[in-house]
């Protein structure tokens, strides 16, 4: 695995305590995205928030852009795409009613309305795709910055990485996909593996993302893979277990969800490609401490 480091100076950010604190986001992932939209764009490509749900990722991304020195005003109105689903009452359901009460100025119950108020001040700057992605065409122009925080089923991972792969511009796409630390979404894992040749790893971020910069044109075989999510089992595993050794040898801090990545991303390629009596037997001594990463799972059949 090759790494490269971002300036240190990009683990801070002033204090978010405003719309961006409706954001799912931690505070090292919203300081990234303000940094990489001020300093890294270049406007060669777009950048695209895949999954927006309040709006909080694309208000962070919109704060970047707004400061980004590269390019004028002009270049940079509606060179921030974003995908979402919205329905109702999200902001009270996942934050503090009352902050939420209190940031947006009063109750607020549909979530696009929540999302137009979140990114009022940037709006300029961005389009908004509302709806399922997988029913959405892409507007077919290169992308530079993706932040992917919508990949919570294969279908959505096969569908975001189809669009990235047909898009990515060799030597300037910036990555971040949330969810990597899910021991829940094996595939970021084995498939992200892949394509580890063509890439470097951003190593000092952390908060379980996993950030990285494709540097080299990925095969189109390796890109059919991830797309089609064509592995074994076996090379499911396999993948898994070489990309965690790999990061705990190259990186400082990933961040975790559950004590060890491996097992648990193990167990669920056998729950989503193999033997579901497999996945528990594996999780079993885990289920004590930790089942709230699983427990939903092992409700199933
Ligand atoms: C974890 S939230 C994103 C959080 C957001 N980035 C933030 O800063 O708070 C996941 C988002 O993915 C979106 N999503 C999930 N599946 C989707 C799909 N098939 N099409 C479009 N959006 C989808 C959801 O609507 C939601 O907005």
């Amino acid at each position: 695995m090759h790494t490269i480091d971002f300036p240190s100076s990009y683990s801070s950010i002033p204090d978010p305590a405003d719309l961006a604190t409706l954001s799912q986001t931690t505070e090292i992932e919203r300081s990234f995205l303000v940094n990489v939209a001020q300093h890294e764009f270049t406007g060669v490509g777009e950048i695209v928030d895949f999954g927006t749900f309040l709006g909080g990722s694309t208000y962070l991304l919109g704060m970047g852009l707004e400061r980004n020195k590269r390019l004028s005003h002009a270049e940079k109105i509606a060179r921030i795409h974003a995908f979402g689903m919205f329905g109702e009452d999200n902001a009270k359901r996942i934050f503090d009613a009352d902050l939420v009460t209190q940031i947006l100025g009063g109750p607020i119950k549909e979530d696009i309305c929540v999302f137009e108020k979140v990114v009022d001040r940037y709006r300029s700057l961005i389009n908004l795709y509302a709806g399922d992605i997988c029913e959405i065409e892409w507007i077919g122009r290169p992308i530079e910055i993706g932040h992917i925080d919508i990949a919570k089923t294969l279908e959505v991972w096969k569908r975001t990485w189809a669009i990235i792969a047909r898009h990515y511009i060799p030597g300037s796409t910036i990555l971040i996909h949330q969810d990597f630390k899910s021991i829940t979404l094996p595939w970021l894992t084995y498939g992200l593996e892949l394509i580890l040749p063509y890439v470097r790893v951003i190593r000092q971020i952390a908060d379980g993302s996993l950030y990285f910069k494709i540097v080299d044109p990925i095969p189109d075989d390796l890109q059919t893979k991830i797309v089609t999510d064509d592995f074994t089992l076996e090379e499911r595993i396999e993948r898994i277990e070489r990309m965690e050794a790999s990061l705990e040898q190259q990186c400082t801090v990933i961040g975790r969800q559950f004590p060890d990545a491996t097992i648990g991303k193990t167990a669920f390629c056998q729950y989503w490609f193999g033997d579901r009596e497999e996945a528990r037997r594996i999780l079993e001594p885990y289920k004590a401490r930790h089942a709230k990463f699983f427990r939903h799972f092992f409700e199933r059949d």
